[in-house]
């Protein structure tokens, strides 16, 4: 199965399809990280054109299942690296495991174009940047970015398992010596002092309030983090945090829906077509269309399940939903009736999309 929105598909004027791109180098970063230097041809530029801290969707099958898994791009247009993306080992990991097994120099992969939230702001405030793990590859990008392009003063905590796994350690050694006192590192490491506690954080709450934070890592060091951040006074807005793992489910407040009816007391009733087939089932409340997708037997395609890949995007052909969050769709998209299924919850007594959508 490889249902993937095409650009040439009617309404959608963004590209959203996924192109073969070949992998320069393989870069064994650490025993359970590699990064993957990408070959983006002429006429791809524009497309995978980004910004430090945004990342690709690959496509992968792995053991015969077609899987979707996002990357940050470890690289920084602005210090001229070449696309990158660093994948770390996740132990039973599906992707992560296939690509540092078995993707060499010269492999081709299938990716989308760069997408993400997670971007450096325009304030000329100072930056803090919180990374455990793989979660240091956007704040890498951010870091060279901010170090090169502007005078802001930055400060990375880094936390790891142990000194071998820290990714990028020799590269933010060169930052240190190339920038001095405007970038501050405090390495983390478990082995030494166990997981990061508030005591770890606190030391930077009071820089924190004037300046942005950007954190990125396993969810309870990014919960231990912004949850010390707030209790100091720091302002929400100036906190940005990057999610690697699957969100909980959407949680809903069930609301009137727009046009209640007898059917929708009944409960309303959702049909999904994908790759030909078509299937309708009642909606359990509390669930969104991409999970009932998946309760119905069906594979429908996403990855960040947090509102900002758009690999999850689908067509909506008929009644109402409510999206949650979208951080991935354009507005002409959203217009023109695409809606992020992981974010997208019935408000009318039917509902009716397509994914890979491809005439009216
Ligand atoms: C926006 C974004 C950016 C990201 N950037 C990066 C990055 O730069 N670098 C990086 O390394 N990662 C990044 N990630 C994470 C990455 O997308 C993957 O989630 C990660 O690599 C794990 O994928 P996987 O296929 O290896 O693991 P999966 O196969 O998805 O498995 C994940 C975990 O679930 C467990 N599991 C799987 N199936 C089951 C089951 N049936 N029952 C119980 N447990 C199960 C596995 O054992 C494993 O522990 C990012 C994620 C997002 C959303
Ligand atoms: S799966 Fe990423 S936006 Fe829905």
């Amino acid at each position: 199965m490889a249902v993937s929105v095409s650009p040439d598909s009617p309404g959608v004027t963004h590209d959203r399809g996924y192109h073969r791109l070949r992998i320069r180098h393989v870069v064994r970063e650490t025993d359970d990280a590699s990064s993957f230097v990408l070959e983006v041809p002429p006429e791809l530029a524009t497309t995978y054109r980004y910004d430090a801290g945004q990342f690709l969707t690959f496509r992968a099958t792995v053991d015969g299942r077609t899987l979707y898994r996002s990357y940050s791009m470890s690289s920084a247009p602005a210090v001229g690296d070449q696309l990158a993306v660093t994948v770390k080992r996740v132990p039973g990991g599906a992707v992560s495991n296939w690509m540092n097994d078995t993707l060499h120099d010269g492999d081709v992969v299938e990716a989308s174009a760069p997408a993400g939230v997670f971007r450096i702001g325009p304030a000329e405030r100072d930056l803090l940047a919180f990374a455990a793990g793989s979660g240091i590859t956007p704040i890498f990008s951010i870091l060279k970015t901010v170090l090169s392009t502007t005078t802001r003063g930055t400060r990375l905590l880094y936390a790891n398992r142990d000194a071998d796994s820290v990714i990028f350690a020799a590269a933010l050694d060169d930052l240190q010596s190339t920038y001095g006192d405007r970038l501050e590192t405090a390495h983390h490491l478990d082995v030494e002092r166990g997981f990061a506690t508030a005591a770890d954080v606190e030391p930077y709450v009071e820089a924190a309030r004037n300046a942005d934070s950007y954190i990125c890592g396993p969810a309870p060091f990014m919960d231990l983090v912004e949850s010390v951040l707030l209790a100091g006074g720091v302002p929400a807005e100036q906190i940005h945090i990057e999610r690697f793992t699957v969100s909980e489910p959407v949680e809903v407040v069930e609301e009137p829906p727009a046009t209640a009816g007898p059917e929708q007391a009944a409960g309303t009733e959702v049909t999904i077509e994908l790759d030909g087939q078509k299937m309708s089932a009642k909606h359990h409340p509390g669930t969104t269309i991409l999970q009932t997708a998946r309760q119905m037997g069906m594979s429908p395609p996403y990855s960040c399940e947090s509102g900002s890949c758009a690999t999850c995007m689908a067509k909506l052909l008929e009644g109402e939903v409510k999206m949650h969050v979208n951080d991935a769709l354009y507005e002409d998209e959203v217009a023109d009736g695409w809606i992020l299924t992981c974010q997208s919850v019935p408000t009318t007594p039917t509902v009716h999309v397509v994914y890979g959508y491809e005439g009216n």
